[in-house]
């Protein structure tokens, strides 16, 4: 019994030093951080609009940059590179609150990273279709992680930020002289507010000089979203019945 008290002693002396290493690396963590957000406070005031500080080439160009070192010094780079995307994240919202853009949602290219919070917001989103067609295995409510990651390395695609919140995406390929866009989608607490309209518009600009149309469709029950859709012009160029209680009505716009 007395050997075992003096073991558990050793044991919590031991870990209480280890405490201690720790604490004192996280106090020259922090003092690290301090520099840097004196640097990246310096850089926010270099830019003028909110698409310049959520710069996705840059944070890309930063993780990699990070994972190098990591291997150099025997680091994990898994490790290193969250750490560093949930502190560039932090320091992009102290860069937009302090020019104010921090409210305004703001249209960056979509990423493969950000499939898992892509499907969830569809998710969410798509759950409203689901109630008008009674149906709730629509694709976009099925489609899996691993699907929507192959989808997104084959296609180009917007996303909505607000803060750090995802709030809006859309999906486009270039398909011939087709501009063809889908999953369109607002998180619910955010529709009607002229975002859907905004991501709308980014994934038309995406069509390059050799693109004619932009082709996307919905369902006939989908009143919202045909009205939407025809009021930026899109006009409805024929209907694929899918299987009963569902026809996909598909739109086609012509582009300057
Ligand atoms: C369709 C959707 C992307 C539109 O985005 P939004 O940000 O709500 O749209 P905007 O604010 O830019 O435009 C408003 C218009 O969108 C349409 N709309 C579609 N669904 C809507 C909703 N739930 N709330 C408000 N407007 C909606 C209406 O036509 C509305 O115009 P109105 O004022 O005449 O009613 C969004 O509502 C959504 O994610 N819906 C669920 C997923 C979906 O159905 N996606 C489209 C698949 S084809």
């Amino acid at each position: 019994m007395l050997i075992l008290l003096h073991m558990q002693d050793a044991s919590a002396s031991a870990l209480g030093n280890v405490r201690a290493e720790i604490d004192r690396v996280d106090r020259q963590l922090v003092q690290e951080i301090a520099e840097r957000e004196i640097w990246v406070r310096a850089a926010g005031k270099l830019k003028a609009m909110a698409p310049a500080v959520r710069d996705p080439d840059r944070v890309e160009q930063v993780v990699q940059r990070v994972r190098g070192i990591a291997a150099e010094l025997d680091a994990d780079a898994d490790v290193v590179e969250r750490t560093y995307r949930a502190m560039i994240s932090a320091f992009i919202d102290l860069e937009l609150g302090q020019q104010g853009f921090l409210d305004a949602p703001v249209i960056v290219p979509l990423t493969v990273a950000d499939a898992g919070e892509v499907l969830t917001l569809q998710r969410a989103a798509y759950a409203s279709e689901a109630l008008i067609y009674s149906d709730p295995s629509l694709p976009p409510l099925v489609q899996t992680l691993p699907e929507l990651v192959d989808e997104l390395t084959n296609s180009v695609g917007h996303k909505a930020i607000r803060g750090t919140r995802l709030v809006g995406a859309v999906r486009s390929v270039i398909d011939g002289d087709t501009l063809r866009i889908g999953r369109l989608t607002v998180a619910p607490d955010l529709q009607g507010s002229g975002l859907g309209t905004a991501l709308l518009a980014a994934a038309e600009a995406d069509a390059g000089p050799d693109v004619t149309s932009a082709a996307l469709f919905t369902g006939h029950l989908s009143a919202d979203n045909l009205r939407l859709y025809e009021r930026h012009g899109y006009v409805e160029e024929r209907r694929e019945d899918i299987k009963p209680g569902l026809t996909l009505v598909h739109l086609r716009k012509l582009l300057p």
